[in-house]
């Protein structure tokens, strides 16, 4: 069955001592007992770098780990970006086969990233692709999108190919099983080449529908560019979900056809401004690497300059701006709050709405902001309600304006967890099924959240721009939360939770800009994935951070900028000590690949050490 593996056409290479030159790289790496072991090269071993050793050695390095059986192959050929071919083999719709035919597309510029800086290619494989989707005709994530896939690699030696079957039930689900291929390919720095596991066998699907990263771009705005470099590191993570809160206390940076006022009063310039054109390429971008754009404009609090157009005609839109001493009137200045009584609110409100489910193409999940609004600042005006009653009274009717704008509500609309939330299931029981909470706080009650639907992003675990001191309080703001802590924070175990969707981090940007980003999201963001597509119970284990650190370097290699988790001489003291543990927990079925030595392809080094001497 898998008589392919003795079939020998890469032979074993020794660095001869003619080959010696001062180029030679210091250290050789070696597979032992599933660990890599650094030593130095000499003419009787096999030169082998630190990650094709990480890649041949333990066979645990997709990340997030799969939840389903997986079998790799010990032993690897080159391969090359432009010898990659995709065939459709069943594809529900017209636009999934579209689809798809474009994600194949960015895999390609993806690997073409990668093989940058190879220096030749030499007797490469020609990879074929086969996909299979035969279920959703819709290409979107949805709330009901089934992402599980099947990954199965062969090598065929009749035509020096290698064959790969990707099958799911979605577009969503075939693009993670990209992904996962992809994640099977390296640039070896001393061959010079890009490599790619022979075999493989995966199945896997998350465990939580729901994988989101919240960007704040309101308090300090980031070029588009930066937030789709954000979505590509996502997508190799296979989270889901950018949720995007667009605007804030501070700006208002999105520039609306329906309602350009908002833009043009609230934004910090005219060019911190996203176009029309710019949320369309993101959201191009997101939907084929199977993430949803979730765009958040939060009210009633947190609205700031950009409502400030009230006239004599419509009335005041805005209550308390600017009001003074800020701290009684909001969480953050500059006040201001919308009014809840004005109708033409409402009518604003749904125009945004519609506007902003067109730009996103999310029609099913939606989420309406709602924290922290001033009892006081509403108390001041209308004296005579109680300002609960008045934010649930808003809420509600931004709810049917919600439905007006959508033909429907959305399967899932989302609120920040607020004293309101306390009567979702007094006063506003006819939408339960439909409402859910985003549950910020550990210390949040628990017994609030039983039978509502909750997506959690504990702030306290989560957050990603926490411990960088606070720009209003005198107070040094929450500690920071390192990667470990990100990692093994699991919500769903101590909390009553028992509708839970998902999970999400949050980077408020508040003491954030662009030059920072990418630092403050990898590899942490990266930690909740796992935690989120896999959960398993082990914690921030040695072997999840060597597999952390295999992933780092694909980011790396794909354009991002993340943090170094220690010294860089620590990934050998760590990969060293630590006999790789990981693979017990995997029904492996075909242990067969494993025992094979590795050996790279002749040419391709030879290719190398020509260039070193
Ligand atoms: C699609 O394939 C999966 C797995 O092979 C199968 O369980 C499912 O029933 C199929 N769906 C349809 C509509 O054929
Ligand atoms: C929302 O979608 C889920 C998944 O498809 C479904 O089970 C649930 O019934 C839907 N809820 C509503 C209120 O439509
Ligand atoms: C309520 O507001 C009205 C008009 O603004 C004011 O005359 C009255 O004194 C207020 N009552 C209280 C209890 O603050
Ligand atoms: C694989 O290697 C281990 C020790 O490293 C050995 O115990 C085992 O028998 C080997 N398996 C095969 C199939 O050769």
């Amino acid at each position: 069955m898998f008589s392919y593996l003795f079939f020998i056409f890469l032979t074993n290479f020794r660095i001869s001592h003619s080959d010696l030159s001062k180029n030679l790289p210091l250290w050789t790496w070696e597979c032992v007992n599933e660990r890599c072991a650094p030593s130095r090269p000499s003419p009787e071993k096999k030169l082998q770098s630190l990650e094709t050793c990480n890649m041949l050695c333990s066979s645990m390095h997709i990340w997030p780990q799969p939840t389903g059986p997986v079998s790799l192959s010990s032993t690897a050929v080159p391969v090359r970006a432009d010898f990659f071919q995709l065939q459709i083999l069943t594809a529900p719709s017209k636009s999934v086969r579209e689809h798809l035919q474009k994600a194949f597309e960015l895999l390609k510029s993806d690997l073409k990233k990668i093989q940058k800086n190879a220096r030749g290619f030499e007797e490469w494989r020609t990879v074929n692709i086969r996909v299979f989707v035969n279920e959703s005709s819709d290409p979107r994530m949805r709330i009901d999108t089934n992402e599980r896939y099947k990954l199965f690699v062969r090598p065929k030696f009749t035509s020096r190919s290698i064959t790969v079957d990707i099958s799911a039930q979605s577009f969503c689900g075939a693009r993670h099983g990209f992904e996962t291929l992809l994640q099977l390919i390296w640039l070896d720095p001393y061959a010079g080449c890009l490599l790619m596991l022979e075999a493989a066998d995966v199945e896997d699907a998350p465990r939580f529908k729901y994988r989101g990263l919240l960007m704040d771009t309101a308090r300090n705005y980031f070029p588009i560019g930066d937030l789709i470099r954000t979505i590509d590191g996502m997508a190799a993570s296979k989270l889901n979900t950018f949720h995007w809160h667009i605007s804030d206390s501070q700006a208002f940076p999105l520039r609306l056809v329906s309602t350009p006022q908002l833009s043009e009063l609230g934004a910090y310039s005219n060019s911190d401004i996203y176009t029309t054109k710019e949320v369309h390429s993101l959201v191009r971008r997101a939907t084929l690497r199977g993430i949803r754009v979730l765009i958040e404009v939060d009210t009633p609090a947190h609205v700031g300059y950009a409502w400030n157009w009230g006239s004599a005609d419509i009335g005041d839109l805005l209550l308390c701006i600017d009001s003074e001493p800020w701290s009684d009137f909001c969480h953050e200045p500059p006040c201001g709050q919308l009014n809840p009584r004005n109708p033409h609110v409402y009518e604003i409100l749904e125009r945004i709405y519609a506007e902003i489910i067109q730009l996103t193409g999310v029609d099913d999940l939606f989420h309406l902001g709602g924290d922290e609004v001033s009892e006081r600042c509403w108390a001041q005006h209308f004296n005579y309600t109680d300002p609960l009653d008045l934010w649930v009274e808003y809420t509600r009717s931004s709810l049917e304006r919600l439905e007006y704008a959508n033909g429907k509500l959305p399967n899932l609309t989302l609120l920040w967890t607020s004293p309101l939330s306390e009567r979702i299931k007094t006063d506003m029981r006819e939408y339960i099924r439909v409402l859910g909470l985003q549950v910020r706080n550990t210390a949040w009650v628990h017994k609030q959240i039983i039978g509502l639907r909750t997506i959690f992003s504990h702030e306290d675990n989560w957050d990603l721009n926490n411990g960088m001191g606070m720009w209003h309080e005198s107070n040094g703001g929450a500690p920071y939360n390192s990667w470990q802590r990100v990692y093994e924070h699991r919500p769903w175990v101590r909390s009553n939770a028992d509708m839970v969707e998902g999970g999400e981090a949050t980077v408020w940007s508040s003491v954030l800009s662009e030059d920072g980003l990418d630092g403050h999201l990898w590899p942490r963001t990266a930690a909740l994935a796992e935690r989120l597509w896999t959960d398993r119970a082990e914690g921030a284990t040695r072997p999840v951070h060597a597999r952390l650190d295999v992933h780092r370097s694909r980011l790396i290699a794909r354009g991002s900028k993340p943090l170094h988790f220690g010294p860089s001489g620590a990934r050998k003291i760590v990969l060293h000590v630590f006999k790789i543990r990981h693979i017990l927990h995997l029904l492996l079925k075909h242990i067969k690949f494993k025992n094979k030595t590795f050996h790279i392809n002749n040419a391709c080094l030879k290719n190398t050490f020509i260039k070193f001497c």
